[in-house]
């Protein structure tokens, strides 16, 4: 990897989108805590250090203010927000708390363009969120912009290559914000923007080789994009030394199992078993319906058959190996990274156990879900996988309430295609992060058909907004869709008389109902 721009985490969910925009910028980037001494961040040898914004204030008695011998270790420096005021106090200037309050989309007057402004607007909107105020630019500064609120709210000193602004310039909401922030990754640091996802494939592909030398290396894919990346990139760095293997649990949606039995071996050429366990699924949920103990069975199932595929495998040379599709993200959630890694638990079917004995191979740690995207668009993976929409592990066995049969399954699955069919004939698929269609197996209700009564089950529509699953908002898909849908689903799928909508963000509720 690339000489870092590091990005340092005062503690608010800044830090991954100023890393995300570091990275649009094609200068790679990485997040590490407040906490890690000055001496560590250095021996990463960065390319420049970010100071991001965080819920402190510089008076409080137990801020983690930058530790002074950041500003003499040569390296470009930028403060954003709390991280602006951090710098200008460990740089000998006055922070004050002024009691008022800028919150959100505020003008701000640029008095003097210096590099960060340089070809921008002299007035424009910057979004805000602070309360104390740079009263003065610290020695050797140039203050270029204020606004109401803070009477210096940029400066920046280019003979030392430090930059600070007050404002986001990571989020949308600030117009001009990804260009301040080029200008100081390009202009006060000197940064060149050649970072790309391609020089990621081909340094995967050499790193893994490196690794795992001539060994064997086994994967679970599910047709998730996350494991189909992290697959495929193993695939091109090692190729018929890698396994990988695919259980059919039949709780997957229609099309699904085909797309990766034929569509992913031929993108790729991978050496694939594919274990049909359909029956064994069914016949361990039968009688289940509490949704914890579902998630469990299919859990437990899952490894009784990985585990028993893999020692088939593994008699004529042991596999040591294993790939997982861990993404920066989860990197950063479980702690930065820092410490042995750990088989991730919750995104995956229930989470292989640890006592599996393999060694991890995660391609796609150090990287973010579009960036994983475009890396599977490069290793020539079908736009039908790149651009799946996530998909839980324990799949339609939790978007059945109440007991899973083969006939609930195929109902579900039937009512699930119409909809994938119709949001992508409508173009809306990115629009959308997710889109559960859900069958509520233990509600019947009357309805009419013909000249009959009918006595079927409703069907929920499930369609979600979000940026990381987090939080969701329901999508306000077009009625004319909604129509669609419901006609089609309620002709097409039998037992099925009504179609209802889900319009509950989360929180209170939450994506999936099981
Ligand atoms: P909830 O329902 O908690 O879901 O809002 C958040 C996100 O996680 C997905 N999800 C899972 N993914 N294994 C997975 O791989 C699981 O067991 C699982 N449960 C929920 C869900 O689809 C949504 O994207």
């Amino acid at each position: 990897m690339p000489h870092p721009v590091l990005v340092v985490d005062y503690g608010a969910q800044y830090a991954q989108l100023i890393a995300r925009r570091v990275r649009d910028a094609h200068v790679y980037s990485e997040i590490v805590p407040s906490t890690m001494p000055v001496s560590q961040m250095l021996e990463k040898k960065p390319a420049a250090v970010i100071l991001s914004g965080g819920p402190a204030s510089v008076h409080s008695d137990d801020t983690a203010l930058p530790d002074p011998e950041l500003f003499n270790a040569g390296v470009p420096v930028l403060g954003i927000c709390y991280g602006f005021q951090a710098m200008a106090q460990v740089l000998g200037a006055r922070v004050e708390p002024t009691g008022k309050r800028e919150f959100g989309g505020t003008p701000l007057t640029v008095s003097e363009p210096g590099a960060l402004f340089e070809g921008l607007p002299r007035e424009q909107s910057v979004w805000m969120s602070h309360t104390d105020c740079v009263m003065e630019p610290p020695e050797g500064f140039t203050a270029t912009a204020s606004t109401a609120g803070a009477p210096v709210a940029a400066f920046e000193d280019r003979a030392r290559r430090f930059a600070g602004v007050q404002f986001h310039p990571e989020v949308a909401h600030t117009p001009h914000g990804q260009a301040v922030l080029q200008h100081f990754l390009y202009e006060v640091a000197q940064l060149e923007p050649t970072w790309t996802t391609t020089n990621v494939v081909e340094e995967q592909v050499a790193a893994i080789r490196a690794q795992v030398g001539d060994s064997r290396v086994l994967c679970a894919l599910s047709g998730g994009v996350d494991s189909s990346v992290a697959a495929a990139l193993v695939q091109r760095a090692i190729g018929d030394q890698l396994t990988c293997v695919f259980v059919d649990h039949g709780l997957l949606r229609a099309g699904e199992a085909e797309q990766v039995e034929k569509d992913y071996v031929a993108a790729t050429g991978v050496k694939l078993v594919v274990v049909d366990a359909k029956d064994q699924f069914l016949a361990a949920l039968a009688g289940q319906t509490d949704p914890e103990t579902k998630r469990k069975i299919i859990g437990r199932e899952f490894i009784r058959v990985f585990e028993e595929t893999a020692r088939q495998l593994d008699a004529d040379t042991p596999i040591e190996y294993l790939v997982q599709g861990t993404l920066y993200p989860d990197v950063v959630e479980s702690g930065g990274g820092v410490g042995a890694a750990n088989i991730k638990s919750h995104h995956n079917v229930g989470g292989l156990p640890e006592d599996l004995q393999f060694t991890l191979v995660e391609p796609l740690r150090t990287l973010f879900k579009d960036e994983v995207r475009d890396i599977g668009s490069q290793l020539g993976l079908p736009d039908a996988m790149v651009w799946r929409h996530p998909f839980p592990g324990p799949g339609l066995g939790i978007r059945i309430i109440g007991e899973v049969t083969a006939e609930r399954l195929e109902i579900v699955r039937a009512a699930d295609a119409i909809a994938r069919a119709e949001l992508t004939a409508a173009g809306l698929d990115r629009a959308v992060w997710q889109f559960p269609v859900v069958l509520l197996a233990d509600v019947r209700s009357v309805g009419v058909a013909g000249d009959g009564r009918t006595y079927g089950y409703p069907v929920v529509l499930r369609p979600v907004s979000s940026e990381d699953a987090m939080t969701a908002d329901w999508s306000r898909l077009p009625d004319e869709l909604l129509a669609r849908i419901s006609t089609r689903i309620t002709n097409e799928v039998q037992d099925v008389n009504r179609v209802t909508l889900d319009i509950t963000s989360k929180p209170p509720g939450t994506i999936e109902w099981e």
